[in-house]
């Protein structure tokens, strides 16, 4: 009886202590629900990615790509000029397209830094351009209302400490080849550079909004955790910027305080994702085409509607949109890219109300044929996006008894609830059913949108 007493306590011991090391830092769920709500609220951002890669113009991974060495990579460096570059020119865009915040990379896997680092000279103040990049833009986008984000890669293609793994320029086939790649390597150097430069991130450009940092990607050959120095980092960057918000790249999904956000990159998610069975914040990432970097050749550019559809569907199921912009490397916006932005804008200026502070419906409401469903719990508005415009009558399962009042968002012209337009002799609609009469004619709207006031 003793001896299981002193068991139970032993392993009572382990589990407090394993518990206490599995946390970053002290916060409630309510804390950090407020936190995020500005971010919440905001569902729309900007992401840029930006660096010498935007030379090559042959995607960010060219370096990669191609096994291009330190040596060949050079003259992108050298010669790293955007004569063009004017920030506010780049925020009054994302503003307009209805963003309410942007991150940008400020080093990407390249390790090339668009700051001004004390840490290395592979940095923008060392190229021709000679300014600090990033200085220039948080200004920019402060000024502009924008919330500030910092992408930074914790992988470095460029550092001599940095162990050659299965994603570098460098990779290897087999253990020894890496044992032998990676003698002099010393991956401890790495680290305290890295978490050097996050401090400098996150003191010498004031509040920073969200820390952007990319990626791990555990197992032979790769890097986790450990190889980061994750928790070091996380409680350092807690500590500097306690209001930030963090992605969820750094390998630390079951540590309390570990990450803030997931990103699910490149697909729409079937659901609002879910950790232990609760909902949790997500964003995802997009490209307007195949590539982060800005990619001349690359065609494969989504439509104004793909891009709407995209947004609504993710607000829908209770999540953000961060959509890239790569721009070129005199420091301009493809015009493939504007185009999109203005599309999206337009829509925006409209039909934000739709977007902010709005969340997927609840369970109860019924989505109707070829529509998405958006809800702002604060207002008790609901919307209806019309993907598919309707031939004047819409019909709204179990509604009957649900809407006080139904409109266009884009003109706030009254839509008339009533039977089926044309139905022949006795109307067979379910009585719990709701119909609304639509004009003939789609509105003038990319995708319009109904407003109902719900009852209480
Ligand atoms: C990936 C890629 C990278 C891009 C990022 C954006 O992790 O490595 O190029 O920056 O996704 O989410």
């Amino acid at each position: 009886m003793k001896k299981l007493l002193v068991l139970c306590l032993i392993g009572l011991l382990f589990t407090r202590t394993n518990a206490q090391q599995k946390k970053i830092w002290n916060e409630t769920e309510e804390e950090k629900t407020e936190r995020m709500a500005w971010w919440t609220e905001a569902r729309f951002g900007m992401f840029i990615h930006w660096g010498l890669y935007a030379q090559p113009a042959r995607h960010e991974w060219v370096k990669k790509r191609e096994r291009i060495s330190d040596q060949d990579y050079q003259k992108y460096f050298e010669m790293f000029n955007p004569d063009l570059f004017n920030p506010t020119e780049w925020a009054k865009k994302a503003k307009a397209a209805g963003m309410k915040y942007a991150v940008i990379t400020t080093k990407h896997h390249e390790g090339f830094c668009m700051f001004d680092s004390k840490q290395t000279d592979y940095d923008i103040m060392n190229t021709p351009y000679g300014k600090d990049i990033l200085k220039e833009w948080v200004d920019a986008f402060r000024a502009e209302g924008l919330g500030i984000g910092f992408y930074y890669s914790i992988i470095d293609w460029h550092h001599p400490e940095f162990t050659i793994d299965s994603r570098h320029p460098q990779s290897a086939k087999s253990k020894e080849e890496y044992n032998e790649l990676n003698k002099d390597r010393d991956m401890g150097i790495y680290r305290q550079y890295m978490k050097n430069q996050v401090e400098e991130l996150l003191t010498n450009y004031g509040k920073v909004d969200i820390l952007w940092l990319d990626f791990s990607y555990p197992g032979e050959f790769g890097k986790d955790k450990d190889d980061w120095g994750s928790v070091e980092l996380l409680k350092m960057v807690r500590k500097l910027q306690p209001g930030i918000l963090v992605n969820d790249r750094l390998d630390l999904k079951d540590y309390q305080g570990g990450w803030d956000f997931t990103t699910p990159e490149q697909f729409k998610v079937d659901k609002w994702p879910e950790e232990n069975g609760v909902r949790i914040p997500w964003e995802t990432c997009q490209t307007f085409s195949g590539s982060w970097g800005y990619h001349r050749d690359e065609n494969t550019w989504k439509d104004n509607k793909q891009l709407l559809t995209l947004l609504i569907e993710s607000v829908s199921k209770g999540g953000n949109v961060l959509l890239n912009v790569g721009p070129t490397a005199r420091g301009m916006f493809d015009y493939r890219a504007d185009e999109r932005l203005e599309g999206m804008g337009e829509w925006m200026k409209f039909n934000s109300r739709a977007i902010y502070g709005c969340t997927q419906a609840p369970d109860v409401l019924q989505t109707p044929a070829n529509s998405l469903l958006t809800y702002n719990p604060k207002t008790n508005r609901l919307y209806v996006h019309l993907l598919d415009y309707p031939l004047q009558n819409f019909v709204m399962p179990g509604f009957a008894d649900k809407v006080k009042y139904a409109q266009f968002l884009h003109d706030g012209s009254e839509i008339k609830v009533g039977k089926r337009h044309g139905a022949w002799g006795k109307d067979e609609l379910d009585a719990k059913a709701l119909n609304l009469i639509l004009p003939v004619n789609k509105p003038n709207v990319e995708i319009p949108v109904i407003e109902l006031f719900l009852n209480d």
